[in-house]
């Protein structure tokens, strides 16, 4: 019996019987949800993560994602089957290792793989004959093949035959109950077949469905595809906003009715421009990679312009707006951003719209304030970092009458509506936030933008 036979043979009896011991590199947004669905499907599991504070938190079983269930991360942790660590050591003890590490971009907005790169190396020094590793990141098509594999191999162990190789993009939606990681199928990929067989064994006992696909390029190609989708429909939802605006017409109603249409059609909201990990970072990789091989994605770049230049517009916007209808100028006017989280219900807010509008208001000489149940303070973020620290002033109707404007950026739930229609002077909605929950509002104080 080849020893690769019996490594494939090993895995598959302990996937199985759920005896193989999984390790996730990375405890995110999305490192996280995935270690405790492996865990809680019957693995045991461990986080590897850098962030030693986080690591401490989630042994200390503290609610480090706010949307997760009550005492789910404690739960795991009693159960002496989950545990997190920054010990690299970890790996040798694992069988199947998952890649959930960040892949943003740099400051020339180009693929940043330094910490694809470093979790690689990292794994590489403790890499053994038999195990499985799945890089989950999204990345380039071709790049685990490309970056991830010659890493892993410099110790001299062969992908395909000595270990096993494979991509398995993630699908996670922060905050989504309705689908959660293990409701929304995987798709699996891998360049040779008892890797591919192997993901498609683990993940269709993690998720309801396991999707394989011929490569892992074509499985890294697959999440680009959905993200460039998705953005290329907000480009074309917020264009639609404004030009139907013109019109007299409510975009908001508009994709409400059209969404009624059984085929052919998708609704996508308006909003003040795009956030989060994914979906400003996804279609980059793509334009990159295809520049690389000689192609180009004309639509998809004018997409990401477009999303990219929202909060810019809808500043400018608002300048016009609060001076055409209130005689306020921009220049030391008193704004409240409400929401800073780049969408509703989540504590997260990287390349959130809201910051980079809330910047453009104060270089535009407003005074700005924000209000945000999720952050009482403004954390550090890669993109605004001169933001950090600032206070969340608190929601009540005394503030909000101080504020020559009112600009609803993220409709949190736990925000109160009604309050805000009620003593705001001028509100500026990018979420359909009052129509869309029926609450009352002075018409001539709104503004949908
Ligand atoms: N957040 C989402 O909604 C989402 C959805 C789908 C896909 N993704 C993709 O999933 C990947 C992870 O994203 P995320 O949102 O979980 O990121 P995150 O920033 O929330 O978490 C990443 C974690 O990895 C840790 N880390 C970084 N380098 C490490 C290393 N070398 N070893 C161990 N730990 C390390 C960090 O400390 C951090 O805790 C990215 O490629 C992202 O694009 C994210």
């Amino acid at each position: 019996m080849s020893s690769n036979f019996s490594h494939f043979a090993t895995l598959k009896d302990g996937i199985a019987g759920k005896d193989a011991r999984v390790l996730t590199v990375g405890l995110g947004y999305v490192g996280l949800p995935m270690a405790l669905t492996v865990h809680e499907v019957g693995f045991d599991t461990t986080g590897l993560d850098i962030n030693a504070e986080r690591v401490a938190r989630i042994n200390a079983g503290e609610q480090v994602i706010s949307y997760f269930a009550e005492n789910r991360i404690d739960d795991a942790v009693k159960s002496g089957k989950f545990r997190a660590t920054s010990e690299a050591s970890a790996i040798a003890g694992a069988d199947i290792i998952l890649i959930c590490v960040p892949t943003p971009l740099t400051a020339a907005r180009e693929p940043d793989m330094r910490y694809v790169i470093s979790a690689a190396e990292t794994i590489a020094d403790w890499l053994r004959p038999g195990q499985l590793v799945v890089l989950e990141s999204t990345v380039w098509p071709g790049a685990t093949a490309n970056v991830l594999q010659p890493i892993l191999e410099r110790g001299g162990l062969r992908a395909g035959s000595d270990f096993f190789l494979g991509f398995s993009p993630e699908r996670e939606d922060p905050g989504n109950a309705s689908h959660t990681t293990r409701t929304i199928p995987k798709v699996v990929g891998a360049d040779d077949k008892q890797s591919r067989d192997l993901l498609e064994m683990f993940y269709s006992t993690i998720v309801t469905q396991a999707v394989p696909v011929s490569s892992s390029a074509t499985a890294e190609a697959v999440k680009l595809a959905e993200n460039s989708f998705r953005t290329v429909n907000i480009a074309l939802v917020n264009e639609m906003k404004v030009a139907m605006d013109a019109m007299g017409v409510d975009v908001w109603e508009v994709v409400k009715a059209a969404a009624t249409k059984p085929f052919g059609y998708m609704p996508f909201y308006p909003g003040p421009g795009i956030g989060g990990d994914c979906i400003p970072v996804s279609p980059v990789y793509l334009s990159w990679r295809a520049r690389d091989v000689g192609s180009e994605t004309p639509i998809i770049d004018l997409a990401r312009f477009n999303n990219e230049g929202a909060p810019e517009a809808l500043a400018t916007r608002i300048r016009t707006d609060l001076s055409r209808h209130d005689g306020v100028d921009v220049n030391g006017a008193r704004i409240l951003i409400l929401g800073i989280a780049y969408k509703k219900d989540v504590e997260d807010t990287r390349e959130s719209p809201a910051l980079a509008l809330l910047k453009k208001l104060e270089q535009m000489g407003a005074d700005v304030d924000y209000h945000d149940p999720f952050f009482p303070v403004m954390p550090l973020t890669r993109d605004h970092p001169d933001l950090a620290n600032r206070l969340s002033v608190p929601l009540d109707a005394g503030t909000l009458e101080g504020y020559d404007a009112v600009i609803v950026t993220t409709d949190h739930t736990a925000v109160d509506y009604g309050l805000v229609a009620a003593a705001s002077k001028r509100v500026f909605d990018t979420r359909n936030a009052f129509d869309g929950r029926g609450i009352a509002i002075d018409r001539a104080r709104l503004i949908k933008i």
